[in-house]
């Protein structure tokens, strides 16, 4: 236990605070593109950060939305209904195998608080989505954090390994965040199969649309199959949706049963939920989005591979690039030249697949980037 102190002139602040929760980095949020703009000086901005629809949300979701607004005076529908009706649809499962979230990153949050108890443990992959580790903290459990594998996926075998006595929750990103990668059909099933019937595994399918791998797992068979499997899917990504913040979770319904008791009860916006059901129904929205990620990914393969940098094929909406220098002063000149990308580690960045003109937009200030660097320090040798 740690004390949170303040000595005032009044009462002195003296709030007790558990050390777990002191052990969280909080998330560090990037300054608004409208602010950027006028600090810098530079009108438009790219954003190519936070792995965002690059079209815009569907428009059907946004007539959905004009439409409601006369109902804001009302709580949202505590039951998410009519979502849950057209998700059940769509998926072949019932309303009481679905679970919706104020993002999905609060379904993971709700889960780690559901099924985790302090001293227990939950094993994860390095680098992966930040967020399992701070659910897992929260809860007061230890994130076991496991090596990706040399081509950059969950290593499940060692995954599976690193399970205790004391492990709750196994979180998967598939395709993983920040490197995009995914583990095949049969090395999941291979790992389904060792998992004993007390730990939960999280499947966190937020970019499941993106994938063309045709040896993508079909997770849903494992829930009906009766596997202890939390399948989390977004609206923030494909559907265009993450300023609305909205989510769902599908589960066994005994495990949904629980997680309903740890949810607030008017968690999702009233907004979010008209938007998400009408941007299910936006299928040609979702189709310009898958297609405009396969060229786009094409393009940029094509021109990284020019400036011969190293990335990694993705199955996502983001590519992974690894460079021979720290990328902090990279991310520095980008943003000078009006790209923000996002650095995931010392020499990594992780950069958001956008539309033609953004995507050029970045080539174009990485490969000036470099070529003021090569002669400023040298041939072939960057910026420290
Ligand atoms: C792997 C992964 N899971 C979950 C999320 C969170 O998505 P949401 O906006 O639904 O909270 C993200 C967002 O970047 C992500 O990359």
């Amino acid at each position: 236990m740690i004390e949170c102190k303040r000595v005032n002139e009044g009462v002195d602040m003296n709030i007790r605070i558990s050390d777990f929760i002191k052990d969280i980095s909080p998330y560090v949020p990037g300054k608004p593109i409208e602010e950027l703009q006028r600090e810098l000086g530079i009108k438009d901005i790219v954003k190519l950060a936070s792995n965002e629809n690059p079209l815009g949300p569907s428009r059907k979701a946004m007539e959905a939305i004009k439409k409601a607004t006369r109902g804001l005076n009302r709580y949202p529908d505590g039951s998410c209904y009519y979502l849950k009706k057209e998700l059940s649809k769509k998926l072949g499962v019932s309303p009481e195998e679905l679970i919706i979230g104020n993002g999905s990153n609060e379904l993971l949050d709700i889960a780690s608080k559901t099924f985790l108890m302090p001293g227990d443990n939950a094993v994860m992959a390095r680098p992966s989505f930040v967020v399992y580790a701070m659910a897992t903290r929260i809860a007061g459990a230890t994130p076991l954090e496991i090596p990706l594998t040399l081509e950059l996926s969950h290593d499940l075998v060692a995954m599976a390994g690193a399970i205790t006595d004391k492990t709750g929750i196994v979180f998967i990103a598939n395709p993983n965040n920040p490197t995009g990668t995914i583990n095949l059909a049969h090395e999941f099933d291979t790992f389904m199969k060792k998992i004993p019937g007390n730990v939960l595994v999280i499947v966190d399918e937020a970019y499941y649309e993106y994938v063309t791998n045709k040896e993508y797992p079909d997770t849903l068979q494992y829930l009906k199959k009766g596997y202890p499997i939390l399948i989390l899917r977004t609206f923030s990504k494909i559907y265009g949706l993450a300023g609305l913040r909205i989510g769902y979770g599908i589960g066994p319904k005994e495990l949904i049963t629980e997680m309903n008791r740890v949810r607030e009860p008017f968690n999702v916006n009233s907004l979010a939920q008209i938007a998400a059901a009408a941007a299910l129904k936006d299928k040609e929205h979702v189709r310009k989005s898958v297609a405009l990620n396969k060229t786009e990914k094409q393009f940029l393969y094509r021109e990284l591979k020019k400036l011969n940098i190293d990335f990694v094929p993705t199955e996502a909406n983001f590519i992974y690039m690894r460079f021979p220098f720290p990328v902090q002063p990279l991310f520095n000149e980008m943003l000078k030249r009006g790209v923000i990308i996002r650095p995931v580690g010392k020499n990594e960045i992780r950069l958001t697949i956008g539309t033609r003109k953004e995507n050029f937009k970045f080539i174009k200030a990485l490969e000036d980037i470099l070529k003021e660097w090569r002669r400023q320090y040298g041939h072939n040798s960057f910026k420290p």
